[in-house]
């Protein structure tokens, strides 16, 4: 969903940039970004931070030894030949077009209202589709997504690339509502029938694909093509199971709940499942005015905290549209005796990583507790190893917001491949969850969230615990106990496949002020690790703060898995910014805006996705191919604004190079590679979502993907997943 304040978010939807961590939590970085200043200035020098990035640290770590015990890096696995990007970039533009690199051919493989079995007619392009036929129907606002690879028994086969299933979320009714007759009716309380079709048009879809002549197009009718939606039945595991925060008028013993909503990003596990991720949930939930005299204080402090004070009406308002229990419960009140006759822990039901088995149509999703609840973009797993645990990278997209990882306490086993849902219960049902610290030098450390563990209990002040199931649906309020770094917007991340190095995009934050300036409210000054503060003009508008984003990334010490060392792999800015803006020296061929979609491919090849704001004045949102080296490939750097950082190497065309441009008013997100490189997926999220429509001439800010083909036809713009492929059959990308 785009994100800046001004520029892409349609009134009516929850925006990112609303909620931020009111938290006094530290402070920590903001002493250790002061004293690297002075380190740095007095000792400078690349060889500095090399050596702080081998393990040792130019400072004592707060609370840390950050010294010579600290253990050595495990061996890393001998490295593939880096790939070698092999087409030429794409210009910048604002055409209301997928413009891809020359040599590449561009399909649609499902769009908004598609429908997935026969029986339903095809789109009418006139939001006449019934909302019963949601359920049978491609979803709106195509985001994280992943492919499987399916043989010919059914089950998971990972190398198989003419034949798969593909997942894909759903995460919002995108707001030119082209899936209703004429946009979404005015009034304060909702249309019963246009909102039970945007409950049905939210979630994941997963269908069949197939490869034929070198064209992958969806199998209609496929006995695996499923829709999972806001009002699916799935069950809550882990620690959280059956705790008194999760009980409801639906299911009082809080094991269940229904549905999944704003599925932004995704994961896959090794054992051949669908993760994915709830995150502006908020979106669609409202609480009453007076709701705080009828709770708890620490109700009161958990519902603050996760964006929901009494008398907020939700963007979508859902719970206007009718007593039905299908609208009521989208309001997070009190209204009856207990917890077992109302909707009050309706807000404790989302914000989680979900699990589903594509490969076994009937099968119950799983709210996995264990990985925590926050606005959970994605969940991006470290490639298994035999022997050692699952390990999960999670960020949670809120202006300064943390990024957490879980480490399981089952070690993988290649035998569990295939055992779809109660793998996931063995894997991802207990284990460890951490929050990160990133320090001022480089080092930081990985914050266990493990109740009467670092404070977590009834004596914290903030929010008193009861237990792990309390720390698991408050992790926002623990990792605030713990002095995680507040980050700018934690959107997608991704593992090197051989390095292990991880990667996050941290998209946009307008929360940062000067270094000089005295922040007020949940304002911050940069840190090392979020280091910018600088005024973007996009025609005569500005933003402040770090408007264009950036990429994190970092390497964890071997047996130690609370401690690792980072640096900033690359800086979004435009070519033309100045330089201690444009950090990482972007040019022409490689500028971007607010990375968002991440994704390493099987060979190493990285692939950046934009849901920009700032630069949208000259160009639509983008996707670019990358090779990255590894952390501390750089040295030191001063930011714009003064703060001290550590940077990788500068990005040159060999490696940093634009891709594609999406159409207008769009968002690129998702993506997905088969096995072979030889057909990757790629979401085009909201085309004209900025321009309000006039649905009696049927004119919009965009009319892709119907004029994909051919420019002269305009169509309603959709979300739709496009199939990419080289025109010689080779390997994408090369
Ligand atoms: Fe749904 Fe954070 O993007
Ligand atoms: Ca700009
Ligand atoms: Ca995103
Ligand atoms: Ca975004």
């Amino acid at each position: 969903m785009s994100t800046l304040p001004g520029t892409c978010p349609a009134p009516n939807e929850y925006d990112e940039d609303t909620i931020v961590n009111p938290s006094a939590n530290p402070t920590f970085a903001d002493v250790l970004t002061a004293r690297l200043s002075r380190r740095v200035a007095l000792k400078g020098g690349i060889s500095t931070t090399a050596a702080a990035l081998l393990g040792g640290s130019i400072l004592t770590a707060c609370g840390g030894d950050g010294g010579d015990d600290t253990p050595a890096p495990a061996p890393a696995p001998a490295p593939a030949a880096a790939p070698k990007i092999g087409f030429t970039a794409v210009a910048k533009n604002k055409n209301d077009l997928v413009t891809v690199a020359e040599g590449y051919n561009v399909s649609i493989l499902h769009a908004l209202g598609d429908p997935m079995h026969y029986g339903d007619e095809s789109w009418k392009d006139d939001g006449s589709e019934t909302a019963d036929s949601y359920n049978r129907r491609i979803g709106d606002g195509h985001d994280g997504m992943y492919y499987f690879g399916l043989s010919d028994t059914g089950t998971y086969q990972a190398d198989r690339s003419d034949r798969g299933l593909l997942a894909v979320n759903h995460e919002y009714v995108v707001a030119p509502y082209v899936l209703h007759p004429a946009g979404r009716s005015a009034g304060a309380t909702r249309n019963a029938t246009e909102v039970e079709k945007e409950i049905y048009a939210h979630g994941v879809s997963i269908v069949e694909v197939k490869r034929t002549n070198g064209v992958t197009a969806m199998v209609r009718g496929s006995s695996y093509n499923r829709r999972v939606t806001s009002a699916t039945t799935m069950d809550f595991t882990g620690p959280a199971r059956g705790h008194a925060l999760l009980a409801t008028k639906f299911n009082p013993a809080g094991q269940q709940t229904r549905g999944t909503n704003n599925n932004c990003a995704n994961g896959y596990t090794p054992w051949g499942t669908y993760l994915t991720c709830e995150e502006n949930y908020l979106n669609v939930i409202g609480r009453a005015a007076g709701d705080d005299a009828l709770r708890s204080a620490k109700d009161i402090a958990s519902l603050n905290r996760y964006g929901l004070p009494q008398n907020r009406k939700s963007p979508y308002l859902w719970d206007t549209a009718g007593t039905a229990d299908l609208f009521a419960r989208w309001n997070s009140s009190v209204t009856g005796a207990t917890s077992a006759d109302d909707y009050r822990n309706t807000i404790n039901t989302f914000g989680w990583v979900v699990e589903i088995d594509p490969f076994a149509p009937t099968s119950t999703p799983a709210k996995r507790t264990a990985l925590g609840r926050f606005n959970h973009e994605g969940a991006w797993p470290a490639p298994a190893v035999v022997g050692q645990p699952i390990v999960i990278y999670m960020g949670d997209d809120s202006r300064n917001e943390y990024i957490y990882k879980f480490v399981s306490k089952a070690l993988w086993d290649a035998a569990d491949v295939g055992k779809g849902m109660a793998a996931g219960a063995k894997y991802l049902d207990e284990g460890t969850l951490y929050v990160a610290r990133f320090n001022a030098d480089g080092s930081g450390e990985w914050l266990e969230l493990t109740y009467g563990k670092n404070g977590l209990d009834a004596t914290n002040a903030a929010y008193p615990f009861a237990d792990q199931g309390d720390v698991l649906v408050n992790a926002r309020l623990a990792a605030d106990k713990l002095g995680a770094t507040k980050m700018d917007r934690p959107e997608w991340g991704s593992v090197h496949p051989s390095t292990r190095e991880v990667y996050m995009t941290l998209t946009n934050n307008s929360n940062r002020v000067a270094t000089t300036a005295t922040p007020t409210g949940s304002q911050l000054k940069p840190d090392a690790a979020n280091p910018r503060y600088y005024e973007d003009l996009k025609g005569t508008t500005s933003q402040k703060g770090n408007p264009n984003g950036h990429i994190i990334r970092w390497r964890e010490n071997g047996t130690d898995v609370t401690k690792l060392n980072w640096d900033i792999y690359l800086f979004g800015a435009q070519a033309d910014a100045a330089s201690d803006v444009n950090l990482s020296g972007l040019t022409d061929v490689n500028d971007f805006s607010s990375p968002d979609g991440l994704y390493f491919d099987k060979r190493g090849m990285l692939w950046i996705q934009t849901d920009d704001g700032a630069y949208t004045d000259i160009t639509n949102c983008m996707m670019l191919a990358a090779v990255p080296g590894k952390v501390g490939d750089g040295g030191v750097a001063v930011a714009a604004g003064g703060t001290s950082t550590i940077k990788g190497a500068n990005a040159t065309a060999d490696t940093v190079r634009r891709f594609l441009v999406g159409p207008k008013e769009c968002e690129i997100t998702g993506i997905a590679m088969t096995p072979d490189n030889k057909t990757l997926f790629f979401n085009v999220q909201h085309p004209g979502e900025e321009t309000t429509p006039d649905w009696a001439a049927a004119t919009f800010g965009s009319y892709w993907p119907a004029n994909q083909a051919d420019a002269n036809v305009k169509k309603r713009p959709r979300s739709a997943t496009v199939v990419i492929t080289k025109k010689d059959g080779g390997d994408i990308g090369l």
